[in-house]
């Protein structure tokens, strides 16, 4: 266990014996998302541009007596989640669970936990909302039994509990490889600030279900192709890089597979197109589609006519780039 903690997660304290501890983890769309033919162990490598987005899961940590099983249930108020496997498969449970098998890695008894989650995140929607839900708990439960883990254990604990759970962590702009989850921070230009609105689809769509597609049309390359332009263009060269000029950089290599397999999706982009999106973008592997904006007033203008459109079961209105996970 690393002893000093991060400089971008909160430093971990051992809250009053009693007090719950209360963490937050946005969720992400892919500015780019390249991705190449499967590996042996069947996953892809990729190229992936994250951008972390303000829409957040809570997650609140009541402490349980040591020994106790380690629960978890979406809070009543959850905007989604309403039938969610609250099982020991959950990402909740997964998470808490690592971060007692660290401690006791280390010779140290952990406590136990029910997670709360207020979920603020479509679920299976191509958001990463487990994946945030996860880091949430990765951090509520580490200050909770005051486990100090720094910010290569939790990237690490991040990471074997799903390819976009690192990511969540960090939030801002990032690079991923690999997996998804070997991460170089992107420093966006100062000023950076993209308007989003999000067409959010009634039903899931299973992220393994469209890779597995992806992989019967046999036409991923054996490499993913590169996402350097868009990179340099976040970056910047004497000011933020202009919606309009970010634009035609937005790609994602799982946008014809995810409409092979969820056809009506086409609706929805041809609708956020008519409604005046300077892009439109499948978030993740769907059924999302962004709809990229000039500025707040155009988001809110897009969203209003796509409302309107009746082809998304929600339609919402978000910004980003925003901050990593961290204690409330
Ligand atoms: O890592 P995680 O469990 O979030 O991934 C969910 C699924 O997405 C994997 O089981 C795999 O089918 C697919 N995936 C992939 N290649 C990646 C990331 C995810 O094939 N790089």
């Amino acid at each position: 266990m690393t002893a000093a903690p991060s400089t971008t997660v909160p430093s971990t304290t051992t809250p009053a014996d009693g007090a719950p501890v209360v963490a937050r983890a946005h969720a992400k769309i892919n500015l780019a998302l390249r991705v190449g033919a499967a590996r042996p162990d069947g996953y892809h490598p990729l190229v992936s541009v994250f951008e972390a987005i303000d829409l957040a899961e809570t997650v609140t940590a009541h402490p349980r007596p040591a020994g106790t099983p380690l629960t978890c249930a979406v809070a009543e108020d959850s905007p989604y989640g309403a039938g969610l496997g609250t099982g020991a498969d959950n990402l909740l449970v997964r998470a808490g669970e690592a971060v007692a098998a660290a401690m006791r890695a280390h010779g140290r008894e952990p406590g136990s936990a029910h997670l709360v989650v207020r979920k603020e995140i479509p679920v299976a929607a191509g958001l990463a909302g487990g994946s945030a839900d996860a880091v949430a708990a990765l951090l509520a439960c580490d200050a909770l039994w005051g486990a100090g883990l720094g910010r290569e254990d939790l990237h690490e604990l991040a990471r074997g509990l799903g390819a976009d759970v690192p990511f969540a962590l960090d939030g801002g702009v990032a690079i991923g490889v690999d997996r998804g989850d070997r991460l170089t921070a992107v420093v966006p230009a100062p000023g950076t600030a993209h308007h989003w609105v999000l067409a959010v689809s009634g039903r899931g769509l299973s992220t393994p279900a469209v890779f597995r597609h992806l992989d019967a049309r046999g036409d991923a390359p054996a490499t993913p192709a590169a996402a350097d332009d868009l990179a340099a263009a976040l970056r910047g060269s004497g000011g933020p890089c202009h919606p309009v000029d970010l634009a035609p950089l937005l790609v994602n290599d799982l946008t014809e597979p995810a409409l092979d397999l969820r056809p009506d999706l086409g609706d929805t982009f041809a609708a956020a197109e008519r409604a005046g999106a300077l892009a439109t973008l499948l978030c993740g592997s769907g059924p999302t589609i962004a709809a990229l904006c000039l500025d707040r007033p155009h988001a809110e203008s897009v969203a209003s006519v796509l409302r309107g459109a009746e082809v998304a079961s929600d339609v919402l209105v978000v910004r980003g780039p925003v901050t990593g996970a961290a204690l409330v």
